[in-house]
């Protein structure tokens, strides 16, 4: 049959029965058409803002986890930390997103939570594993709650660690911060190299005996 060409009515079909049937069809084909539209151009607006986060700490434009060469202030993260216990803080600045876990044996840990991938918030899952991972949503990264080492997924990068201690009253504080992937005793000594030279000679940072005998020199 050629497409000009259209079937007598059935005997007992009604003609304009079926022009109505035919006209909802295609409202709703349109409608699910414009819906999916739609959908696409959401999803492609988040990947877009998510991508062009991605490029831009890439590029070094956006502010990245452990820039500060200077020693924060340090920062009140919990009352008490007890163990299966996380809590979502924000430090150095206002605009970094951390984390701190306190695992089953007591061990207390702390890290940037944003995604080393495309920057998406990370979360500690509990469920998982003997100690929990650290898990991002977005693409199905996960890192090692113990270590911030990627174990699974996009992530290019360790989560840069966040140093915590706890005092006498059990109280948790956020004290510095490291890059990503960089030793503990490098972070510490760029942040606490010229602010307090005593900790820096203590932790056997370079350069920081020559500081202290300068200091005890001058006064
Ligand atoms: Fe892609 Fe986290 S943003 S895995």
């Amino acid at each position: 049959m050629s497409v000009t060409e259209q079937p007598a009515p059935a005997p007992g079909q009604d003609p304009d029965g079926d022009a109505a049937a035919d006209q909802l069809r295609d409202r709703i084909s349109a409608d699910s058409l414009t819906t999916r539209r739609d959908y696409l151009r959401i999803v492609a607006t988040v990947s877009g803002g998510l991508a062009v986060g991605g490029v831009g700490v890439a590029a070094g434009i956006l502010h990245r986890h452990g820039d500060s060469e200077k020693l924060p202030e340090a920062k009140l993260v919990a009352e008490r930390l007890e163990p299966g216990q996380s809590v979502a803080f924000r430090f150095p600045e206002e605009e970094d997103r951390a984390l701190a876990v306190r695992l089953a044996d007591g061990t207390l840990v702390g890290y940037s939570a944003v995604c080393t991938h495309l920057a998406c918030a990370v979360l500690w899952r509990e469920d998982r594993g003997a100690d929990g991972e650290l898990y991002c949503p977005c693409h199905e990264g996960v890192f090692d709650v113990r270590t911030g080492e990627v174990t699974a997924g996009p992530p290019p990068r360790p989560l840069p660690m966040v140093f915590l201690t706890e005092q006498a009253d059990g109280s948790v504080w956020a004290i510095a911060t490291a890059r990503s992937g960089e030793p503990a005793k490098d972070a510490l000594c760029r942040q606490f190299g010229d602010s307090r030279p005593e900790t820096a000679a203590r932790l056997g940072c370079p350069g920081a005996d020559r500081a202290t005998a300068n200091e005890s020199g001058r006064t």
